[in-house]
């Protein structure tokens, strides 16, 4: 895990490479309390989501990438990386952020991490 630090143009912060996060798996980024996963699907799609499970908060930066989703470590709910929606007939939702790809670097907006 590493804090968010460096600042670009606007409101864009560089929180690291996108090399750093293994396909189908994530890593994670802290600002304040906030911790946030970034992850890496099998296709490199990158997704950032806060970590932690709608259910009862599980670190989903541990849980099983697969088709689009994220299977929560703890008690195995589907959580959407798009919209961060619990699936099937579970309810809750995590909080989503933008994440882009620029030159092999993973920016996410700072003003969405208020
Ligand atoms: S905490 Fe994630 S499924 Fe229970």
């Amino acid at each position: 895990m590493s804090a968010v630090s460096v600042a670009m143009s606007q409101n864009l912060v560089d929180v690291g490479a996108t090399d750093d996060v293994p396909q189908r798996g994530a890593r994670c980024v802290k600002k304040g309390d906030l911790t946030i996963a970034i992850f890496r699907t099998q296709d490199d799609q990158f997704f950032a989501l806060e970590d932690k499970c709608p259910h009862k908060h599980g670190p989903l930066s541990q849980g099983i990438v697969h088709d689009g989703c994220v299977t929560c470590p703890l008690h195995n709910w589907v959580i959407s990386l798009s919209s961060g929606q619990a699936q099937g007939a579970d309810e809750g939702e995590t909080r989503t952020f933008t994440v882009e790809v620029r030159d092999g670097r993973l920016l996410l907006d700072l003003e969405e991490l208020r």
